[in-house]
């Protein structure tokens, strides 16, 4: 028997997953899968539970799908762990985009102040599920998708006895888009990823042993690799120069500019900022997966930034699961491979995958980009001990570390406003 527990269980991107599961019948016996919530999200949840029996059932498949809003019972005994949280919802992610803007700087979900504030109410919230995993589940495997991804990653192995591993599906669908640009099928592409989560490069493409990056980054490819970034054009032209392929993110560090005045378009226009416009597409989402006729997927999931997401969280549990020893790009403790970094914080790299967790292949990273990740590994570790320790010196360091903030006035601004704004999430505080 495998029980697999999904702690945000009213995600839109569940039945991602439970497609996941179904296509790995063959490998992974799982027998047992717990959607666990809270309250607030219980709507939403026993929505998923009853789509996610439909698709078990069409597949044929003997697997038991439930939901509790009991934490630590839903837990117990789970062989896997997948965290896919919102701390706040969409409400408190709209406050992440749209405060900084006030101040000239980027509001995004993951990068900057943003994704800074997502973090400290995360942080506790990731820490205290962990607690319950030591006790319930202490031998489970923690698959950790909820952003900002290397953060939360990094801060649960500092200080819990979880093994965690943290997921992005940026690196697969990066290879597609190599894979693409080089006309070749992204399965026979070996590709080679470093750096932090939502900051890495693809500093290598190995088609038949032979390394291609240097052809795919010639090609363009007008198309964004993820569906909540519009793609700047210029990027491509800076992927050329730097001779890697670059995480969509880093747009908002070489296109600073352009790209916040993108997002004050939007966010004084129709649309809204990122977070109204998933509001909308969640809306319908749900309205399909009520359907009781509905027992597959529907095609509006690629609406959301989060494509292949299964593809990543299924492909880990199976590798590690069958102790298959393959390649996959995931975020762990660096450990040397790159020695310009502490051995304890969290990177995006290649790992080969077995019964043991994520091993980091070695890599070199390119001088090119190796300031920037130092300096947003600054502000990361700042940023951890600011969510831990409700310490507003840290916080304040950690927005001066950050490479989107260019005054430490603008940085006060943003800490206190934002603070207030979701104080009811940030007892620390
Ligand atoms: P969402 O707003 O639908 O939230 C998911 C669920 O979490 C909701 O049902 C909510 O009620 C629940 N939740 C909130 N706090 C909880 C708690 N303390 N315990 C249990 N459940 C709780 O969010 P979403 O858009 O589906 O995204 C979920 C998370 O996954 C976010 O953090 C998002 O950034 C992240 N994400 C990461 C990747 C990646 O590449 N790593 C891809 C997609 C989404
Ligand atoms: C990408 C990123 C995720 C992020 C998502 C946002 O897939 O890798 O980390 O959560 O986009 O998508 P959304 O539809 O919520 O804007
Ligand atoms: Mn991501
Ligand atoms: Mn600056």
């Amino acid at each position: 028997t495998m029980k697999i527990a999904v702690i945000g269980g009213g995600s839109s991107y569940t039945p991602e997953l439970m497609e996941g599961i179904i296509n790995h019948k063959d490998s992974l016996p799982v027998t047992e899968v717990v959607l666990i919530d809270i309250p607030e999200g219980q709507e939403k949840v026993s929505i998923n539970t009853a789509f996610a029996k439909r698709m078990a059932e069409k597949a044929g498949l003997p697997i038991s799908v439930r939901y509790t809003l009991d934490r630590r019972e839903g837990l117990k005994d789970a062989s896997f762990v997948i965290a896919q949280i919102r701390v706040g919802g969409l409400d408190a992610r709209e406050k992440d985009e749209r405060i900084p803007l006030k101040y000239d700087v980027i509001g995004q979900e993951t990068t900057g102040p943003g994704g800074f504030f997502k973090a400290l109410r995360t942080i506790p919230v990731m820490l205290s599920i962990c607690r319950d995993m030591e006790e319930v589940c202490k031998d489970a495997w923690l698959i950790n998708f909820t952003n900002p991804s290397g953060i939360i990653t990094e801060a649960i192995l500092k200080n819990t006895k979880v093994k965690c591993i943290g997921l992005c599906n940026v690196s697969i669908n990066m290879r597609y888009d190599a894979a693409e640009r080089l006309s070749v099928s992204p399965d026979e592409l070996d590709c080679r990823f470093i750096g932090l989560n939502h900051l890495s490069v693809m500093n290598h493409a190995y088609y038949q042993g032979k390394d291609r990056i240097l052809d795919a980054v010639s090609v363009e490819n007008t198309e964004s690799v993820v569906k909540n970034i519009q793609k700047d054009a210029e990027m491509d032209a800076v992927a050329k120069e730097l001779g890697c392929l670059l995480s969509p993110y880093m747009q908002y560090f070489y296109t600073e500019k352009e790209a916040l005045q993108h997002e004050k378009m939007e966010a004084i226009g129709l649309t809204g900022t990122r977070a109204a416009q998933v509001k909308e597409v969640e809306k319908n989402l749900f309205e399909c997966y009520k359907d009781i006729n509905l027992r597959e997927k529907p095609a509006a999931l690629a609406k959301r930034g989060g494509a292949r997401y299964s593809m990543a969280a299924i492909c880990l549990i199976d590798s590690i699961y069958n102790d298959t020893n393959d390649v996959q790009v995931v975020d762990v403790f660096n450990n040397g491979i790159i020695p310009q970094l502490p051995d304890d914080v969290v990177i995006e790299v290649n790992c080969r995958i077995g019964r043991n967790g994520a091993a980091p292949l070695a890599s070199d990273v390119p001088a090119s980009v190796l300031g920037l990740i130092g300096q947003v590994k600054a502000y990361e570790e700042y940023t951890i001990e600011a969510a831990i320790t409700g310490d507003r010196n840290k916080a304040l360091i950690a927005l001066l570390n950050n490479p989107l903030i260019h005054d430490v006035r603008d940085a006060k601004g943003i800490l206190n406003e934002l603070l207030e704004a979701h104080r009811a999430y940030l007892p620390a505080f």
